[in-house]
């Protein structure tokens, strides 16, 4: 290096620089020192918590890191996926406990009138009472107390379409003063839309009609009798 051009104003400490900015969160009531920007998640190993639960993808599909927290002089609590959430100075925050919804059991091929059946299944779907807090603790931005209206009213289409973002994180249910699980009722009608109401794709139907009557069985028995390598050659043909 030319030593001329070097600066010795514009030294820069290394040690200074690898070292990360620390933030100071309050988890369970207890403060930390954590590094900035890290995740809710990440600050909840760094700082040395066992997190057994609540822990799957994280990358923020799966809905298990449910977590309420609140930021630095405010007093609103509000909800995020821990895994897809950075840590702010200030933060506090916890995980939230595994919630008892009562979930309907059912057998959806067998159900007449999905529609009508709702209400055998949620009976307490139609209770809503507007107060839209399922909506406000949504971590996924989804108008869940219009959805639960929607399939109230049996427009299980549009319920299908508002909830194809729900990672099932549960968060809008504890909050509901009408005892709705509003996830799972919009689960319900998604599912009934699916398998009850949705014009089957034409050329997929009569591809299950073809393995259902056999046309590829042989084809199969070939494929699973062939030892890895012949395997590995027949993919590679076909690359
Ligand atoms: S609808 Fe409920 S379960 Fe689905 S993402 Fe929103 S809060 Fe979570
Ligand atoms: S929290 Fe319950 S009562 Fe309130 S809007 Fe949502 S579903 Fe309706
Ligand atoms: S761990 Fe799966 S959404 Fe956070």
């Amino acid at each position: 290096m030319d030593q001329k051009a070097f600066d010795s104003n514009v030294l820069i400490d290394q040690e200074e620089v690898l070292r990360p900015k620390m933030v100071t969160v309050e988890i369970a009531g207890k403060k930390y020192e954590v590094p900035e920007g890290i995740t809710v998640i990440k600050a909840l190993w760094y700082s040395g918590q066992e997190v057994i639960h609540g822990v799957g993808c994280l990358g923020g599909y799966c809905g298990a890191c449910a977590t309420y927290y609140r930021t630095k002089d405010d007093p609103k609590v509000r909800t995020c996926l821990a895994c897809s959430t950075a840590v702010e100075d200030g933060m506090s925050f916890s995980m939230m406990a595994p919630f008892p919804a009562r979930k309907a059991t059912y057998q959806m091929a067998e159900l007449k009138d999905p529609k009508q059946d709702l209400f055998n299944l949620y009976p307490e779907a139609p209770m809503c009472r507007n107060c839209n807090a399922c909506t406000e603790a949504c971590p996924q931005g989804i108008d869940v107390r219009d959805g639960v209206w929607k399939a109230v009213f049996g427009d299980f289409k549009s319920v299908s379409e508002m909830f194809m973002d729900c990672v099932m994180c549960g968060l809008c249910t504890p909050v509901c003063i009408a005892d709705i699980a509003p996830n799972l009722v919009a689960l319900y009608a998604s599912r009934a839309q699916g398998a009850h109401f949705m014009e089957k794709p034409k050329r997929l139907q009569e591809r299950i009609g073809e393995i259902e009557q056999g046309h590829y069985t042989k084809e199969w028995d070939r494929i699973l009798g062939m030892n890895d390598q012949e395997l590995k050659d027949v993919c590679a043909a076909i690359k």
